[in-house]
């Protein structure tokens, strides 16, 4: 069956205001760290491009500022500045050549932004600190909303001219006209502040102003934050009262629906594996009630199975697939071909989405080393049709085999254990992670395509590679557990691997070691919680998990800490590790760092997440072989993240 078949509601086409979409599928706003010099570029075009010849239905490109006093990240772009045009020109052309049309976002971030890139004061309506910026804006005065509205104005106008075929109103996760319309956030006793009407006033205002420059024939949208989750703030029956007025101007196209505000409920904005799939459809589904517009509903909608069943449950209208369509640009081509299980499914693991531009960095992606590359040629092989034997079927050596298979080479995959997957199976082996084991799948899924052999139980030596005299010798062996010289001798001191592997099975109290700050102590401290241990992490750093922040990951692992009754001990390390002569329990001593002092733990185990060895004898036995060109690639190079397993693959697999 075909995919328009298959997924009747996902491929209905739909007026959207003005214009007529192809299908239901938005690839919504999000910042990409594209930009140079406050502008868009080629990377942009290429980038929406290709979701666009994959199949989207509609492309919203990420936000714009629409007044100085707004730059929230270094690489924001500047739409105010007339520059912009001939820069958008680029971009909405490149998209209109797929038959896609494409809307551009444009936000004032007020009081959730940084002065750190602007050197200007924060605007928003009244003098009230963000939770996550901790810096007290101005209160605008009179002359100063009249200017962003003129700023809304002005930047809608450089959207027009440069092909745009309409804007949406960011007035969702982070917003000066969120902050408007929320009661928590707006403090004035002016027209603008007190009474819903008098809050809603600078969104109304601002319509207005926008609807009169782009005229009747583009389309304008208003993302709305439905329930801000924040004391005093935004209820859903106050953005449905919005909404009603939105309706009622009769200048609106469609309402986009999300719950949360970034900085405040950060984990809700783009929300990460632990949080359930389509979690803010309730918010669209009332939207779609109280209005006749067409509502967008967003939140985890990764394959075309889920989305379809959005619409067709009446949720809402249009479904937003912004990460799903990061991770595979053809995820709309793959469906509508009635093949949804080609596409590459987003993981939710927010690692190189969401936790590079917030660092500031280019928007990337684990799954897929060409996000923000595609204005680039592919890399192509120089010698096609080399035989090569890859190593390890972990992350590294599956990305190394599909690279080299599209690039023409024969390609065989041998790995020692008896499934693919390596320290990825064992990460999502830990609560609420299983969908992290989802990048094995579509690799695997990719290799079979590709026509990869991939064999198990086939460890890999200097014999075998003799026999089987491959031109090429790819070795991704991984990396080992490193033991700590403060746990030499002790049985019960144990690796998180050996923990999630099944080697050792640890009861009653543990103290796990965090030295590495990411989901192997936190993952492995729930999975033992669960089975009943009574569990402490102690971490030299400030924070235990202190990178699932840049996962979005960090306020939800602390609630289910709590929950699991989970204790956790920041600043301090481990100095030594003893046995209790009369019961045999582990005896540790602790140093806090600051100050030298020491403290002591009674366990039955300890269970630590350290840095890893590279596993690379295999590589030193071969590197000079004579005839078998040997590389490596992954941790056997160097331990590191799964997105560098990835990118290296592609890399080697690439340029054999
Ligand atoms: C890196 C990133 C940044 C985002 N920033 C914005 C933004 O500036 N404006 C916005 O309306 N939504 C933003 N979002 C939210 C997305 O539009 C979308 O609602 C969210 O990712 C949930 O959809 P998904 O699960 O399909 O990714 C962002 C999402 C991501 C992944
Ligand atoms: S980095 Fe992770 S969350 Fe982001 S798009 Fe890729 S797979 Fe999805």
């Amino acid at each position: 069956m075909t995919g328009t078949g298959r997924f009747p509601h996902l491929f209905r086409p739909m007026r959207l205001g003005p214009i007529t979409l192809a299908n239901r599928i938005v690839f919504g706003a999000h910042p990409t760290g594209y930009a140079e010099d406050g502008l868009p570029t080629e990377r942009h075009a290429a980038y929406y491009a290709a979701r666009a010849r994959g199949g989207a239905g509609l492309i919203i490109a990420e936000e714009q500022s629409v007044h100085p006093s707004d730059r929230p990240r270094e690489r924001t772009i500047r739409g105010f500045d007339p520059a912009v045009v001939a820069r958008h020109r680029k971009v909405t052309e490149a998209v209109h050549r797929e038959g896609v049309p494409i809307l551009a976002q444009i936000n004032h971030n007020g009081g959730q932004s940084t002065s750190l890139y602007s050197r200007r004061p924060l605007w928003a309506p009244s003098p009230v600190a963000d939770p996550a910026f901790r810096e007290v804006p101005k209160a605008l005065e009179r002359q100063e909303i009249s200017e962003i509205i003129d700023g809304y104005g002005l930047v809608a106008g450089h959207c027009v001219e440069g092909g745009f075929d309409g804007v949406e109103l960011q007035c969702a996760h982070s917003s000066i006209v969120r902050a408007f319309l929320s009661p928590a956030t707006n403090r004035r006793g002016d027209r603008y502040g007190g009474s819903p009407a008098n809050r809603t006033r600078l969104l109304s205002e601002i319509i207005s102003e926008v609807r009169r420059r782009i005229g009747p024939d583009l389309v304008l949208g208003v993302r709305l934050c439905c329930d801000e989750l924040v004391d005093g703030g935004t209820t859903l029956e106050d953005a449905i009262a919005v909404a009603r007025v939105l309706e009622a101007s009769g200048k609106v196209d469609y309402v986009g629906a999300s719950i949360g505000v970034s900085t405040a409920a950060p984990h809700l904005d783009g929300a990460s594996m632990h949080i359930p799939p389509g979690y803010a459809l309730f918010v669209a589904n009332a939207l779609r009630r109280a209005v006749d517009l067409p509502v967008i509903g967003a939140g985890r909608f990764k394959d075309p199975v889920q989305a379809d069943r959005a619409l067709a449950d009446g949720h809402c209208d249009l479904v937003d697939v912004v990460r799903g369509q990061i991770a595979d640009p053809d995820f709309a081509a793959k469906a509508r071909a009635g093949a949804p299980e080609a596409v590459r499914v987003c993981l939710s693991c927010n690692q190189d989405c969401v936790g590079r531009v917030r660092a500031n960095r280019r928007l990337g992606c684990v799954e897929n080393p060409r996000v923000g590359r595609e204005f680039l040629p592919a890399l192509s092989s120089r010698r096609a049709g080399r035989d090569v034997l890859v190593a390890g079927a972990g992350p590294a050596g599956l990305q190394t085999a599909l690279a080299a298979a599209r690039a023409g080479h024969r390609v065989r995959v041998y790995e020692a254990e008896r499934a693919a997957g390596g320290q990825v199976l064992l990460a999502a082996s830990t609560p609420g992670r299983a969908e992290f084991g989802v990048l094995v799948r579509n690799q695997l899924t990719e290799c079979r395509r590709l026509g990869v052999r991939v064999e198990y139980g086939r460890p890999v030596d200097a014999e075998l590679v003799r026999r089987e005299a491959p031109e090429v010798l790819v070795v991704a062996t991984g990396a080992r557990p490193r033991r700590p010289a403060w746990g030499r001798g002790r049985e019960r001191v144990v690796d998180v691997r050996d923990v999630l592997s099944g080697r050792v099975r640890p009861s009653g109290s543990v103290l796990l070691v965090d030295e590495v700050g990411f989901h192997q102590a936190t993952g492995t401290a729930e999975l033992l919680a669960d089975r009943g241990c009574v569990v402490e992490v102690v971490t030299s750093a400030m924070v235990v998990g202190q990178d699932l922040a840049t996962t979005l990951d960090l306020e939800n692992w602390c609630v289910r800490a709590t929950a699991k009754g989970i204790g956790e001990t920041c600043d301090h390390e481990v100095v030594r590790v003893g046995e209790c002569a009369r019961t045999g329990r582990l005896e540790v001593e602790l140093a806090y760092l600051p100050t030298g002092e020491t403290s002591g733990r009674t366990v039955d185990w300890v269970v630590c997440a350290l840095p890893q060895a590279p596993l690379d004898g295999l590589y030193r036995a071969l590197r000079r072989h004579p005839s078998v060109q040997t590389l490596r690639v992954g941790d056997c190079v160097a331990p590191r993240r799964v997105d560098m397993a990835v990118i290296e693959g592609e890399r080697i697999g690439t340029s054999l």
